[in-house]
């Protein structure tokens, strides 16, 4: 009779010790190892040539399965020897990973997988919660600053994924946009897409660029060359590279709050011209030089509003930006500060910290249910870059994760507490449970 009560009591603080710090800090990774799981992955090759862009869509990449978790997803351009590759040589100009439904044990997609083949029918994307229609569907999506961007989601939020409708199973897709600037003319020229630098006249649709167009996505395409001068034979310098990938993870479980994904995207301009919201999302835009009008403010603010469609609290913010990028903010419709997202330039040669580039962007993790947004609220996004120099193809996007608001007081009231040996308490989920 006195052994029950004592073997009780060690299970229980065992399962304490083991899951109580996870309500507490979403920094103290390491004691909440147990639940974590994480597995890096590589993509299939990427081969450049000095001055070649790769702009493919991978299907089917090794991803974790089941009903899980996402806690996140952080990445790097590799060689074939794992050596992590600086930017001033490839430079990661976007990469997207999204889910997508196949029928179940279908094969289409293997053909595509190396991202060579067209894209299999019967295949429906997942796409995230919003805002823009057509694009924009990622659950993850960052370029330059890759390596020294956070993508955690605290805790007690997730997000869900593993739940394929009847019939189908859950894949992955990757697109990963890489420029080779070894030898380029002008690096930076190659990095955001000038059509002059491209010798290209149509899309890769055949569609004819036009006069007005000058930079960005349409001129860089899979299979393009930026100008790029070279002291050696090119296939001497042929490479391989890969997205290294590392996924982290927990199962999923009731202690879990899910969160839904929105990107925003400063070039909408649909809400302010009265047409349907999300129907504009240009992506890419135009930054003009314009330091001498301005007497010195050289700086580019492009600003929009879009229409979050449900509300909560926001739990994680982020914004992704091109070179000459200053920062980007989000805005409720009372005019206060969701986040704000600075871009951090690098000023050395070594991975993670090249000179010119966007290395890193800062991100918002607000104390849970102290930044609330409404659904229908009308948000304001604003992306400033610097005007000093002209610069083609830049983004302004704002990816924020919203859970739906549970007062924060009951989440983390404990269920059970104990004095002995010291003050501890269980997890109200977990007494509750018992
Ligand atoms: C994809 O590439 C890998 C590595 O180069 C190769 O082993 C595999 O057979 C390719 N798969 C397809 C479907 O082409
Ligand atoms: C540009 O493209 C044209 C036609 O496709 C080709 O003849 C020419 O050699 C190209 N120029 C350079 C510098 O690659
Ligand atoms: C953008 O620039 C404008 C004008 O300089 C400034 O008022 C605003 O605070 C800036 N916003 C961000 C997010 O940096």
């Amino acid at each position: 009779m006195m052994k029950m009560p004592l073997l009780l009591v060690l299970l229980l603080i065992g399962i304490a010790t083991l899951l109580a710090p996870d309500l507490r800090s979403a920094s103290a990774l390491n004691v909440r190892g147990p639940l974590l799981k994480s597995q890096t992955y590589l993509s299939p090759p990427i081969l450049l040539l000095p001055g070649s862009v790769s702009n493919k869509y991978y299907l089917d990449i090794p991803f974790p399965r089941g009903h899980l978790a996402l806690k996140s997803f952080n990445a790097e351009v590799v060689d074939e020897r794992g050596a992590p590759v600086p930017l001033h040589e490839t430079y990661l100009h976007h990469w997207v990973v999204e889910p997508y439904y196949a029928p179940a044990g279908s094969k289409e997609d293997d053909a595509a997988k190396n991202g060579s083949a067209a894209f299999p029918n019967k295949v429906v994307m997942a796409r995230n919660s919003g805002v823009c229609t057509n694009t924009l569907g990622q659950y993850y999506g960052l370029g330059s600053e890759t390596r020294r961007t956070a993508t955690w989601v605290p805790d007690p939020y997730g997000i869900e994924i593993g739940l394929p409708p009847a019939g189908h199973d859950e894949r992955w897709l990757l697109n990963v946009h890489a420029i080779d600037t070894r030898g380029a003319v002008d690096r930076l020229g190659c990095t955001e897409c000038r059509c002059a630098l491209y010798n290209v006249t149509v899309d890769e649709y055949g569609r004819a660029i036009g006069e007005g167009y000058t930079g960005g996505l349409r001129c860089c395409y899979d299979g393009t060359r930026c100008s790029a001068a070279l002291a050696r034979g090119e296939q001497e310098l042929a490479r391989k590279v890969f997205l290294r990938y590392t996924v982290t993870w927990q199962d999923w479980s009731p202690a879990v709050l899910p969160v839904r994904i929105y990107i925003f995207d400063v070039t909408d301009m649909a809400l302010l011209e009265g047409k349907p919201a999300g129907t504009a999302c240009r992506v890419e835009y135009e930054v003009e030089e314009a330091c001498k009008d301005q007497g010195g403010a050289c700086v580019h603010v492009l600003e929009t509003k879009q229409v979050l469609p449900r509300g909560g609290d926001v739990v994680f913010g982020v914004a992704h930006q091109h070179s000459g990028g200053i920062a980007a903010s989000l805005r409720g419709d009372d005019g206060r500060l969701l986040c704000e997202s600075v871009a951090t330039y690098g000023d050395g040669e070594e991975p993670g910290n090249e000179a010119g580039y966007i290395v890193g962007m800062s991100t918002c993790y607000p104390t849970p249910g102290s930044v609330r947004v409404r659904g229908g609220e009308a948000l304001t996004v604003v992306s400033n870059y610097s005007s000093e120099r002209q610069h083609t193809g830049v983004m302004g996007l704002f990816y924020i994760l919203v859970a739906d608001h549970v007062e924060v007081e009951q989440q983390q009231k404990p269920g059970l507490c104990f004095s002995f040996p010291v003050s501890w308490c269980l997890p109200s989920w977990v007494s509750s449970n018992l």
